[in-house]
């Protein structure tokens, strides 16, 4: 990796490709893109970075990589070529070869559909290094937080393309981000695990999904899990009728019951997001535990209740099949629009297909669960709890 005292000493000149590069590319020198990710990592994320890198070099661009998301952008900068090498291998791994936060000073995200200016200076710098480097341009692997920054670094004369990543599934511009079907899956074994505990001792247990202030994960994966009660940010739940759905569990022949429990999730008349703020975006966790408390306060000693958090359980480990296949795609499909010569879009699944679109429109609305969501109606119609 080149740090920024050894780049400033030898920077190599802007467009010129190196000749190990070139060598692993059949075509003419198209140019050097650079590739980060950013935010909350998540499965796929390096089978997006070798997609684009063997793409990428097959048609002619030279790629690098910033490392610890728009952070290695900045000084000291951080970076390192991407070969076919680098990538060998890595597309079955979690995590990030790249490595990635999600605070720092290109924070653009404060809350649900809300975003920052990042300061002018931050900006500056971005485009300087960018330029110094001789990058043409930027492949954001990033969810709306990330790709929001971005946007405010386009028009510099750096293309900029984004690829929709997180595990919460929340971007409204596509069908599916990746990692999210990875964190799904997870939850599911993680429901069928506490299900044969919570049957044996004939407790009710809490599980608490990431989803921040979507109930995707809830949903798909509390119906596919056979939750009992799955409770939604999108639906603000009564706790009464909680008390009184779980008494009602307890009188039937199966007196355990499984409550998946979104992050987000609101009982009804209250404001239940955790106040500690993490960087710029509020910091969700702890709802399940509280609500176990709340039904304590309102029905002492009637049921037996434990809560769990799956928290970054869901982030971590290897891609499934479906994660890997979407990550490669998105990654050849960010390559397709440099060469179609686009730039401000960020590349989508619509049927089954990978489409391009315009990253504000991508940024600007949040996937949410709604009435109309088929595992809503399922859900609802097999007398699941779900408000
Ligand atoms: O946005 C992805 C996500 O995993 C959310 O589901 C969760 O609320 C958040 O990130 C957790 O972030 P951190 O890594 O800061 O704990």
């Amino acid at each position: 990796m080149l740090r920024s005292q050894e780049f400033s000493q030898e920077p190599p000149p802007a467009g010129r490709i190196e000749d190990s590069v070139l060598m692993e590319s059949s075509h003419q020198p198209r140019g050097r893109i650079g590739i980060l990710t950013a935010g909350g990592d998540c499965a796929g994320l390096n089978a997006v970075i070798a997609g684009i890198v063997k793409y990428g070099i097959s048609v002619g661009y030279e790629c690098f990589g910033f490392e610890k998301g728009f952070e290695g952008v900045l000084s000291p900068i951080l970076m390192r070529p991407l070969t076919l090498d680098v990538v060998r291998g890595i597309s079955h791994l979690g995590g990030t070869i790249l490595h990635s936060t999600n605070r720092g000073r290109f924070g653009a995200k404060k809350g649900e559909g809300e975003s920052a200016s990042i300061p002018s200076e931050v900006l500056d710098e971005a485009e300087h290094n960018l330029k110094s480097l001789g990058i043409d341009a930027l492949i954001v692997i990033g969810g709306d937080g990330s790709l929001s920054g971005a946007l405010q670094l386009a028009g510099r004369g750096i293309k900029i393309i984004g690829v929709p990543k997180t595990i919460d599934n929340d971007l409204a511009a596509t069908d599916q981000t990746f990692g999210f079907s990875t964190a799904q899956a997870v939850a599911v074994e993680a429901i069928d695990r506490v299900h044969t505990t919570a049957t044996s001792h004939d407790r009710v247990i809490f599980v608490e999904v990431m989803g921040r202030h979507t109930g995707w994960i809830a949903l798909k994966a509390g119906l596919a899990g056979g939750a009992d009660a799955i409770l939604c940010p999108e639906f603000a739940f009564d706790i009464e009728e909680l008390v009184r759905f779980l008494r009602e569990r307890k009188r039937s022949t199966t007196r355990s019951a499984i409550v998946v429990v979104a992050e987000g999730a609101t009982i009804a008349g209250e404001h239940v997001l955790d106040d500690i703020t993490a960087g710029m975006e509020v910091h969700f966790g702890g709802i399940a535990e509280r609500i176990r408390r709340e039904i304590e306060v309102r029905a002492p000693g009637e049921f037996e209740m434990r809560s769990t958090i799956l928290g970054h359980m869901q982030r971590g480990g290897t891609p499934n099949a479906r994660d890997r296949n979407l990550a490669k795609a998105y990654g050849v499909g960010a390559i397709d629009a440099l060469l179609a010569g686009e730039d401000k879009v960020m590349v989508s699944l619509r049927d089954g297909a990978i489409l391009r679109v315009p990253m504000e429109k991508a940024v600007s609305r949040l996937k949410t669960v709604d009435e109309t969501t088929l595992e809503y109606q399922t859900a609802r119609k097999l007398e699941v709890f779900i408000h």
